[in-house]
């Protein structure tokens, strides 16, 4: 079973207007919810590759409950815990030159025992046939050891764990040996210390370091340039599938989701690199976050060139 994790979802609202007018009335045109935040994301593409999970996390007010409406009507399966306050509602605001204006709201605080809830609900899930996808930020009132203290508890019960994160929650959470990792070039690049743009060569040392701590699977994503990864004793580079672009945010979550589904499946290692192009290429393509049809991941699945690193 798949278990994302999501501690600071969202209500991904988009908005197109003519032009903005600050002072003024602004018309909105044309209005889009959908429901987002990494973990989300990552079981609503799991969704649409024919496997399921269930999405966890905290959730809280009217916004909490229009993505569980969201989850439900999909039919994914969740189990959120609830908290005091209001989900965040991101919004987005279109204007016809093309100008993007991003207004952001802060989110609920968690309070301690709404961690202490969170963790006995994972706990719950946690055996041996179970993959805990932490990914994403986290609100206010928790701690950045969090994704270090999930990986720690349900590794005590033989689960797995696919982490995607950065900076602090990412740098803790690597003490207690994920299993399997997704670092963009960015975050790998901060981790390892290098302040400017790391060669192939570099990024595919720092991967390697990271598995000498006994990660079982890392896969660098490089946005276009494509993929690196490091598993079962391989490591293979994969150029950048071409496709028309319309939204590359959501790739790497995309990937994510090809990752445990390979791993829920139990696919070999090279048709899990396969997968994790073509979805994520296939993310590309779509609008905002939106997953890829299994039609289009098909046949960008011929397309994938797996090229072995000596
Ligand atoms: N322009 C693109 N064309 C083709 N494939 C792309 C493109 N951008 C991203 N991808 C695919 O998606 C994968 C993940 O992209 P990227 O490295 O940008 O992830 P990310 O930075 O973690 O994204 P995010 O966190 O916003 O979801 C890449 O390894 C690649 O396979
Ligand atoms: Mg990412």
């Amino acid at each position: 079973m798949i278990v994302t994790v999501t501690m600071n979802p969202a209500i991904d609202k988009t908005v197109d207007i003519d032009a903005l007018e600050r002072g003024g009335l602004n018309r909105i045109q044309h209005v889009e919810l959908d429901a987002g935040g990494k973990g989300i994301n990552v079981s609503k593409t799991i969704h649409a590759l024919g496997g399921k999970s269930v999405a966890t996390g905290f959730i809280a007010g009217n916004a909490g409950n229009i993505i569980r409406g969201v989850l439900d009507q999909w039919q994914i399966a969740n189990d959120f815990i609830e908290v005091s306050g209001e989900t965040r509602t991101n919004t987005k605001v279109f204007e016809k030159s093309g100008e993007l204006t991003e207004l952001n709201e802060p989110g609920p605080t968690v309070e301690e025992e709404d961690i202490k809830a969170l963790l006995h609900k994972l706990e719950g899930y946690a055996d041996q046939d179970t993959l805990f996808v932490l990914a994403g930020s986290v609100p206010q009132g928790v701690p950045k050891d969090i994704y270090y203290k999930i990986t720690e508890l349900v590794h005590q019960r033989g689960a797995k764990v696919l982490l995607d994160a950065d900076g602090e929650l990412f740098t803790k959470a690597l003490k207690a040996v994920p299993d399997i990792i997704k670092p963009n070039r960015v975050e790998l690049e901060q981790y390892a210390g290098m302040d400017y743009i790391a060669s192939e060569q570099e990024l595919l040392s720092a991967a390697e370091k990271l598995m000498e701590k006994g990660i079982g699977t890392v896969a660098v994503s490089m946005g276009k340039s494509g993929a690196v990864f490091l598993m079962e004793g391989m490591k293979v580079k994969c150029p950048g599938l071409k496709v028309k672009a319309h939204s590359t945010v959501g790739a790497g979550d995309a990937m994510v989701a090809a990752l445990s589904y390979s791993w829920s499946e139990g696919k070999l290692p090279e048709d899990t690199m396969k997968m994790c192009m073509a979805v994520s290429a296939g993310a590309v393509t779509t609008i905002g976050t939106k997953p890829p049809s299994m039609d289009v991941v098909s046949s960008l699945l011929e397309q994938v060139v797996l090229e072995e690193v000596k």
